[in-house]
């Protein structure tokens, strides 16, 4: 296996013989802006089967196929829904996925996991889209991390999963949004969100202001369905840790305007610091992640700063290796604070209730 550490996207010859890697069939790990991507050439169903089972991925759950310009989906993928050119000049290169009629037969049947549509992306990293642009061919890529893990945002995360399973890693530094693309569904005029990402609700409405929006997993944190998985991915275990997370919010009275935030957070404090100590009685290993403004609250075997309130990108970008430092430090049972949902603040807790696998306290539901 062969680590390329090409810092920025000149180092020319390691770019050429990563891309050269893909485009002949082997599996490389490269950087996004949103997570590393575990890349291979979405026309070999060889390659493709390489990702499945370095990852250990369910075969149901599809592929994102990633390409460097618009003109690379031509002849395979239907760029014809109005909306998709909108979003395109957008949010494209960027954490957007739009899922869109595909040609039969153009790509692996792996990639699409047999179904009529393929998610596709323009990244916004200049060292994957000079890869792409050499590889020349389209690169399906889902996160570089064992299946259920973390998702990988550093080159060394992509070695703890995936040493000696892959032919190549590219290491380009920390992704900057660290957690996944949003991925849309177009139909006439709705834009079904079936994973919130790196381009928030709030960014789609502003490019589509006539759209309707339709985010299930908005519409589910108010009412608390079980899923109903619309991205087959939605379906599995996802970026969880070692230890036990629970997520500890206020979904209801963040948007209640009886109740000042200050207040919210306060009781959130005190049940993380309450069943801190319940497991600490019980022996065991603790860690919290909190937003910087709270840390010095909290006593715990490992408590992470997750940036400050007012940045809720900084704690996305954070988020998997923070996870992944409490699996280091052998934390057994982890608190995390909430946020609102709002703005990139969905997708963060989306990605900590799957992590919780549905562990959730909500301080609106006690009494006051
Ligand atoms: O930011 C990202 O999207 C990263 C980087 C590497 O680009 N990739 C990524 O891929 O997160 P992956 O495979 O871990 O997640 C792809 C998600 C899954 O939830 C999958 O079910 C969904 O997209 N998906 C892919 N193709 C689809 C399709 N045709 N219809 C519906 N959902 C689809
Ligand atoms: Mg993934």
């Amino acid at each position: 296996m062969t680590t390329y550490d090409v810092v920025d996207e000149r180092d020319e010859n390691e770019m050429k013989e990563a891309a050269r890697l893909l485009r002949e069939g082997g599996i490389v790990a490269f950087p996004t802006e949103t997570v590393y991507g575990l890349g291979a050439n979405a026309r070999m169903d060889k390659a493709v089967e390489r990702i499945f089972a370095a990852k250990g991925r369910p075969a149901d759950n599809p592929l994102i196929v990633h390409v460097a310009h618009m003109k690379q989906l031509e002849g395979w993928a239907d760029t014809s829904h109005p909306y998709v050119k909108q979003l395109a000049d957008a949010c494209w290169p960027g954490p957007l996925t739009i899922v869109l009629p595909v040609r039969q037969g153009y790509l692996s049947a792996r990639v699409t996991a047999g179904l009529s549509t393929v998610g596709v992306r323009i990244p916004q990293h200049p060292v994957a889209i000079r890869l792409l642009e050499l590889a020349d061919c389209p690169v399906a890529a889902p996160s570089a991390n064992r299946s259920g893990k973390p998702s990988p945002t550093r080159a060394a995360h992509v070695l703890d999963d995936l040493s000696g399973l892959v032919d190549a890693v590219v290491d380009g530094g920390s992704c900057e949004v660290g957690v996944e693309s949003t991925v849309v569904e177009l139909k006439d005029n709705q834009v079904m969100v079936l994973r919130p990402g790196g381009v928030s609700i709030e960014q789609l409405q502003h490019v589509l202001p006539h759209a309707e929006i339709i985010s299930e997993q908005e519409e589910r944190s108010k009412i608390r369905e079980p899923e109903t998985p619309r991205s087959p991915g939605m379906k599995y275990a996802h970026y969880a840790p070692n230890g036990a997370l629970t997520v500890v919010t206020a979904d209801r009275d963040w948007s209640s305007s009886s109740i000042p935030e200050s207040e919210n957070w306060s009781r959130i404090q005190q049940v993380i610091q309450q069943e801190i100590r319940r497991e600490k009685e019980q022996g065991r290993t603790t860690g919290i992640l909190a937003f910087d403004e709270h840390i010095d609250d909290y006593q715990a075997d490992f408590v992470q700063g997750m940036g400050s309130l007012s940045t809720p990108e900084q704690a996305a970008t954070r988020l998997y290796d923070a996870l992944r430092a409490m699996d280091g430090a052998q934390i057994e049972v982890i608190y995390a604070e909430g946020c609102p949902r709002t703005g990139i603040g969905l997708a963060l807790m989306n990605r900590l209730q799957k992590a919780a696998a549905d562990r959730i306290i909500d301080v609106s539901e006690r009494d006051r």
